[in-house]
């Protein structure tokens, strides 16, 4: 496992070995977690924002953590690669296997690998699903 020190843009070996499957049953068993080549993991460190903005500052840390998610996206978009993002997970058991500090919150687990088929969609089609997505979840009526 490695840490990314931002000061130095440097990687930081913290522990030797896999830790994708232990990840992975962390995840509620969701099999991209172990099955990707990396899996990248946001913590947040509330009191670093919230010492400065107050209580505002847990709504910034979620919308930063969002920034650094959708620029995962673009990045492996624009490599080929593909991802999605993990909220799903026990906190406590992600914590303990990546040997986080007990201020160090997992926010999104990021599994990144190579797509099976590369994703390709039209407009029309994107719509569509929306829409769909719209009706079924009540949002819009038939
Ligand atoms: C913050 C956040 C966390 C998510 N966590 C999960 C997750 O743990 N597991 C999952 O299958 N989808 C999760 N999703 C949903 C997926 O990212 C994706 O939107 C969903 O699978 C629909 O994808 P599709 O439109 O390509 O079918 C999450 C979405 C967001 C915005």
């Amino acid at each position: 496992m490695l840490q990314v020190l931002p000061r130095t843009h440097a990687l930081f070996l913290v522990k030797e070995g896999d830790l994708r499957s232990k990840l992975a049953a962390a995840a509620l068993g969701q099999e991209w977690v172990e099955t990707a080549p990396i899996d990248i993991i946001i913590c947040a460190v509330y009191e670093r924002t919230v010492g400065v903005y107050g209580e505002r500052g847990y709504r910034y840390v979620h919308m930063e953590a969002g920034h650094a998610g959708q620029n995962i996206y673009l990045e492996a978009t624009a490599l080929g690669l593909g991802t999605v993002v993990v909220g799903a997970f026990h906190d406590d058991e992600v914590r303990k296997i990546i040997g986080a500090k007990s201020n160090e919150h997992p926010l999104y687990i990021i599994p990144v690998g190579y797509p099976k088929q590369p994703y390709s969609i039209e407009e029309e089609d994107l719509w569509d699903y929306i829409m769909s997505m719209r009706k079924k979840t009540g949002l819009m009526e038939d």
